[in-house]
């Protein structure tokens, strides 16, 4: 039995370690990954640094589009999408792209030789992100029935490629708001979130709506802070106004 089990180990380890191997040489490959807002100005660049005295360079945004060659001192910008916004620092290989655009999104590809003629490769996958836009809460039904509180509020998103998230005030709801619908029934007036907000997000950025609860059932756009200072606001002129008068 023992033994059994010793062979079964064995070949575990033989088994993995192919899966190790595989998992060493793509790192050995190394290919980083960069995350942008986009509009941003970025420069890809290898943690490595370059070969001495390599005899060639070139970016390439796909393996079938040149962006910039660097060959015998001189840089040769090729006709992309990129002309006029890239910029190579053939020091030390580093791509600077301005104003980057979503559509830029790709694995960026390094490819150098050095003074040998040898070639070497990196690549960088870079991913960007239009910031999100803001949700808006819909409140679809507020209903009161035997002390229960039912409602039922919508987070309108017009971009569906984002993640969204609903919070009261003790935290986030762990359900996950895929059809971006929030049902909730309050059974006790003391167990209820003085808040409800829709989150959206995407790895570089973040936005909200809130609506403000009040019991037994009711659903407001603003918390009654925010509405005692917006009736201020309206009302203060108006008195000054009637007392002028
Ligand atoms: C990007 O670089 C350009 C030119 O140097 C500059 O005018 C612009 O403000 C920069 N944009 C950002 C978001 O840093
Ligand atoms: C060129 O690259 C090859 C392979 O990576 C390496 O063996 C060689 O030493 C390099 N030569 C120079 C001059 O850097
Ligand atoms: C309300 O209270 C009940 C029981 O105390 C609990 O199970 C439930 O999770 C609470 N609901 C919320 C939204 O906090
Ligand atoms: C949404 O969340 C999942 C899990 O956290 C993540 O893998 C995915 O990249 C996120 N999508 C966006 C667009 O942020
Ligand atoms: C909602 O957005 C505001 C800023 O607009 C931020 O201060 C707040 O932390 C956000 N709330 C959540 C739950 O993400």
């Amino acid at each position: 039995m023992r033994s059994r089990r010793w062979e079964w180990c064995l070949a575990m380890e033989l088994l993995l370690l192919p899966l190790l191997l595989l998992a060493t040489n793509i790192q050995g490959q190394s290919t980083r990954e960069v995350i942008v807002l986009s509009g941003s100005n970025l420069s890809l660049q290898i943690s490595e640094s370059l070969p001495d005295n390599y005899k060639q360079l070139t970016w390439f945004y796909t393996i079938h589009q040149k962006i910039v060659e660097w060959d015998s001192g001189k840089s040769k910008y090729f006709d992309s999408k990129f002309k006029g916004r890239v910029m190579l620092d053939p020091q030390s290989g580093a791509l600077n792209i301005y104003k980057v655009q979503k559509e830029d999104s790709s694995t960026y590809l390094m490819r150098v030789s050095n003074a040998t003629g040898k070639e070497q490769e990196w690549k960088i996958l870079l991913e960007v992100f239009d910031p999100v836009p803001k949700p808006v809460i819909k409140i679809e039904k507020t209903e009161e029935a035997n002390n229960i509180c039912y409602l039922k509020l919508l987070c309108v998103i017009p971009d569906q490629s984002v993640n969204c998230t609903w919070y009261g005030d003790s935290g986030p709801f762990s359900k996950e708001c895929q059809s971006s619908v929030l049902e909730l029934r309050v059974p006790e007036p003391q167990n209820y979130s003085k808040f409800y907000t829709c989150q959206v997000s995407n790895p570089v950025s973040s936005k909200n709506d809130t609506v403000y609860f009040t019991p037994p059932c009711t659903l407001a756009r603003s918390s009654g802070v925010d509405w005692i200072a917006s009736w201020l606001v309206v009302m203060v002129p108006t008195i000054l106004g009637l007392l002028l008068t």
